[in-house]
């Protein structure tokens, strides 16, 4: 099929195109380059030797999203586009509520008036909020715990919405744990804007000795080690899981939610022993206070997936902290040098 990926520049849609463009589809990027680069789709285009059109510009752009659908013949929408941030979302509400559910809603109407019936839509664990059990299925309570978190909601919801009144709507709802690692190549890999938030491209950081240190957010949590337990989830495996949902779209009416995760939880200080053994050396860490709004414990129960999708996560954590220290190793400054 022919694919719309938003947000195909990033770092779960660069893996994403290169997946999808491997299993036989054809790819084009819409991408504002805003938290992404234009080399990262070069790069896809050298790892699968395909062309990989990128039209650079925004989602909530109405007249470029319909031309798009009409110039590729798009068979299906892959949204992956918006903004992701926790933490600033908190600062900036608006602009988090304005751009991630103006985009959806710009995608959803040219889409519906193109004849385009096929969206998968990337969600987030984050819609569990502190979860009251482990593993978590997609039939867990559900709460926004922050701004970011409330446009993934809200979007679920949107499409629900739309695929129960209009029945030729196909939508996967793809609920993602924790990304981490870089594909096999070293040649894209995650490529923060600034100061990584998340656990995994920071202990990157001080391998390569960007940082001195890594602040472990807490050790009085109730789990085995006392700090935070998540599911990290190779990005390679996550892009497949976003190739299952869409080769198995046809197969069902509506909106459907799937939990994109290994089903297996890792402590901070697990992911750092995991981490120094890829690397070879040393990872040092100071134990700080809590971060405001962590959870102790998220991982997933992704039997729904494999039941219906025929996908599972394949790729260790080890495996892939090698692979994300291939990609620092490799990519110093990350796309910049290119
Ligand atoms: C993981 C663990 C921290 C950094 C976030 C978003 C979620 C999703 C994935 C978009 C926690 C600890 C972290 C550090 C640390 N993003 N940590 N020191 O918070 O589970 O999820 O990213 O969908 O929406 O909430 O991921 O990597 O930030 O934290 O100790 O410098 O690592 O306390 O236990 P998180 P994370």
């Amino acid at each position: 099929m022919n694919i719309l990926l938003t947000g195909g520049a990033g770092y779960i849609g660069s893996h994403t195109a290169v997946e999808l463009i491997e299993d036989g589809h054809a790819v084009v990027i819409l991408d504002n380059l805003v938290n992404s680069h234009h080399e990262a789709v070069r790069r896809v285009e050298r790892i699968t030797g395909r062309s990989v059109p990128l039209v650079e510009g925004d989602c909530t752009d109405g007249a470029l999203v319909r031309r798009i659908l009409v110039d590729h013949g798009i068979d299906a929408v892959m949204h992956l586009a918006g903004l992701k941030a926790v933490g600033e979302s908190t600062e900036q509400p608006l602009r988090y509520y304005r751009t991630n559910l103006t985009a959806l809603l710009t995608l959803c109407e040219a889409a519906h008036e193109q004849g385009v019936r096929r969206l998968v839509f990337s969600s987030s664990a984050t819609v569990y909020g502190d979860p009251e059990t482990v593993p978590i299925t997609e039939t867990a309570p559900l709460t926004a715990t922050n701004p970011y978190g409330a446009t993934k909601l809200f979007g679920e919801r949107i499409l629900t919405d739309l695929a129960a009144a209009d029945p030729s709507w196909r939508v996967a709802l793809l609920r993602y744990f924790n990304p981490i690692g870089a594909h096999e190549s070293g040649l894209i890999g995650e490529d923060p804007n600034d100061v990584p938030n998340n656990l995994f491209p920071y202990i990157s950081k001080v391998a390569a000795g960007t940082f001195d240190k890594l602040s472990v957010f807490g050790d009085d949590y109730d789990t085995p080690d006392g700090t935070g337990v998540r599911d990290y989830l190779h990005v390679t495996d996550l892009a497949r899981g976003h190739v299952a949902a869409l080769d198995h779209l046809d197969g069902r009416r509506g909106a459907r939610v799937y939990n994109l995760g290994t089903g297996w939880g890792t402590s901070v200080l697990e992911a750092v022993a995991a981490f120094e053994r890829a690397c070879g050396t040393p990872i040092p860490y100071v134990v700080v206070g809590r971060r405001a709004g962590d959870i102790a414990t998220c991982y997933a129960d992704p039997s729904r997936a494999n039941a219906e999708l025929g996908w599972q996560a394949r790729k260790t954590v080890a495996e892939a902290c090698v692979d994300a220290w291939r990609w620092q190793s490799a990519n110093p400054n990350g796309y910049r040098d290119a």
